[in-house]
């Protein structure tokens, strides 16, 4: 049988419950002895360990140079002649800007000879989005681990798409005038032993709509500063350097995060994205004031993306 839990009250009860935990995956290969040894994923027994590792670890990154390196990164990828702020931006600058400052294990290649970005998503399509295992990903993966260890592979692994979510969802409440949409909608657990009468005991937990955005519990998240440093650097950046989100081409996941997020540069003060979400009936040139405007996300996508 599996559960929603929506009460925020009630969804923290869940999250303490040391009889619900994180789902377990079987499997052998280098991605979900990862997913296994994260502590993310790491039954009571294993996770205070493991969650200690991980808190030294966030501990050792400064989120001010961070943000000032995501800053840069930012910079380098604005285009006027066109970025999408999720596969462009998003995508890209957390990972660049937090592996930057990850510790390297002894006897590495430099980074130029290593695809961050495309080792840490393949990682988080096999252990975040369920995808099935490759050489591939388990090549990336074991690539990620024997250059920043398990702590360092695990910081990129959560970083890769809440964080990059905070960006997106943030880049269009600023320019709609609307709150944010939850980056981290919901995570799941399973009953420690499931037994006839719970099935699976499969728990779904509607963090995000009950105020919880960093979750509760021994699992809460550890990185809420550096991720509120990286993505206020990012949104910032994007905007005083004069672009903003074109509304009226983003497109958005079922439960209202940007898929495509197309960036242009507003000129002379005038922003084009309104002009045209202008001929929307409801809305005037002047733009939308909070609440009001006729924005709703169009749902483009159905895919599960959140990998935490
Ligand atoms: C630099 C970026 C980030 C890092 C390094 C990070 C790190 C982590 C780690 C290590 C955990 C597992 C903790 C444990 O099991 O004890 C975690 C959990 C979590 N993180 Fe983050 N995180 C980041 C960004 C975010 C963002 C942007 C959000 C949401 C807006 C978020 C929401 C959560 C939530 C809800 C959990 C708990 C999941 C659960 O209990 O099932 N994280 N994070």
């Amino acid at each position: 049988m599996s559960v929603v839990i929506r009460d925020a009250a009630a969804i923290v009860a869940a999250l303490e419950d040391p009889a619900l935990v994180p789902p377990p995956r079987s499997g052998g290969g280098a991605a979900l002895q990862l997913r296994a040894s994260m502590a993310r994923f790491s039954p009571p027994a294993e996770h205070p360990a493991r969650r200690a590792a991980v808190v030294a670890a966030i501990g050792r990154i400064e989120p001010d140079a961070v943000a000032h390196a995501a800053t840069v990164f930012t910079l380098a990828r604005l285009d006027p002649g066109g970025v999408d702020a999720v596969s462009d931006i998003a995508a890209v600058v957390p990972t660049t800007a937090l592996s930057s400052f990850l510790p390297v294990l002894d006897g590495q290649p430099p980074a130029s000879e290593f695809d961050i970005v495309a080792a840490v998503a393949a990682m988080v399509g096999v252990i975040g989005h369920g995808a099935p295992v490759t050489a591939r990903a388990d090549a990336a993966v074991s690539a990620l681990v024997a250059r920043f260890g398990v702590e360092g592979a695990s910081l990129l692994y959560q970083n890769y798409d809440a964080t990059a979510a905070l960006i997106t969802t943030r880049l269009v409440a600023r320019a709609s005038g609307r709150a944010a949409v939850p980056a981290v909608p919901r995570t799941k657990r399973v009953a420690a032993h499931p037994h006839g009468a719970t099935g699976s005991g499969e728990v779904t937990l509607e963090i995000g709509a009950a105020g919880l955005p960093f979750g509760a519990g021994s699992h809460r998240c550890p990185g809420e500063q550096l991720a509120q440093a990286l993505a206020k650097s990012v949104v910032e950046t994007i905007s005083s350097a004069g672009y903003a989100p074109h509304l009226a081409r983003t497109e958005y996941d079922s439960d209202g995060r940007p898929t495509r997020l197309p960036l242009h540069r507003i000129a002379d003060g005038r922003d084009d994205s309104l002009a045209s979400d202008a001929r929307t009936p409801g809305l005037s040139a002047g733009g939308l004031a909070p609440g009001q405007g006729p924005f709703r996300p169009r749902i483009e996508s159905t895919g599960d993306r959140h990998a935490l």
